[in-house]
């Protein structure tokens, strides 16, 4: 690998369930990069109105969602035992919070707001205003970042999918089937690729990674040669 590389922006989109967080993390440890999960920020929002009225039975109340927004104060702060950073709300860890099913059958809603959006995708670009970030998501390619030197766009068989998010699931101790998870699984790839607002989709430069049938290992030998190609392209 080149000695000096030129810090860039490494923008990894898809599908949910799809590993994307774990190997930006590992990429953004073997870069010394910042990784940026953007989903997490989404789900920060969806956990603050659950608990605050901007959700009543499962069903999202637009208008006191953004109503809300204002009050919602993201950070992150590195948690070096993770080796990434952890996110809080008004200064509250929610970690461990924003990964529950609850929050996952209500997050498309919510992040299919455009203010929600709009706030979290100006925090977003400002994080990574300096390069040297992973960030993770659904629109960075073709939103956040559309001048991200390295675009990937990562994807799963849906069932491999959900037997990954249900095993992370049950070694918390959350009760859910796995049917239900593909079920969430397969209705959020519906409601990311469809939504109005910035939908998933692959950007015309992002190389496609299939990690269907790839250990943590093969995909970072995979993103070596890409990092080098991309490196090489700039030098
Ligand atoms: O990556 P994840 O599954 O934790 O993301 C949670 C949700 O947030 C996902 O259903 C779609 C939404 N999301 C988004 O709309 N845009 C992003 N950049 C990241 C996530």
């Amino acid at each position: 690998m080149n000695t000096t590389p030129k810090k860039i922006v490494i923008a990894i989109d898809g599908f949910s369930s799809c590993g994307k967080s774990t190997f930006a993390k590992s990429i953004a440890a073997r870069l010394g990069y910042i990784f940026i999960d953007t989903g997490a920020m989404y789900r920060a929002v969806t956990l603050y109105a659950l608990e605050n009225e901007g959700i009543r039975n499962g069903i999202v109340d637009e208008e006191a969602v953004v109503a809300l927004l204002s009050q919602i104060s993201i950070t992150f702060r590195f948690n070096a035992q993770r080796g990434a950073s952890d996110i809080y709300v008004n200064g509250d860890l929610v970690e461990g919070k924003i990964r529950t099913i609850e929050v996952s059958n209500c997050v498309s809603a919510v992040s299919s707001i455009r203010e929600v959006r709009e706030k979290l995708v100006a925090m977003q670009q400002e994080m990574g205003a300096a390069r040297g970030v992973v960030m993770d998501g659904r629109d960075i390619g073709t939103v956040v970042f559309p001048d991200a030197e390295l675009k990937i766009y990562m994807t799963a068989d849906a069932m491999v999918r959900a037997e990954r998010r249900y095993a992370e699931l049950t070694a918390k101790g959350d009760k859910v089937s796995l049917d239900e998870v593909l079920e969430n699984v397969v209705s959020r790839d519906k409601a990311d690729m469809s939504r109005a607002i910035s939908p998933l989709r692959q950007a015309e430069d992002a190389i496609v990674l299939d990690n269907s049938y790839m250990t943590v290992e093969e995909q970072m030998a995979w993103f070596e040669r890409e990092f080098e190609r991309v490196q090489q392209s700039l030098a």
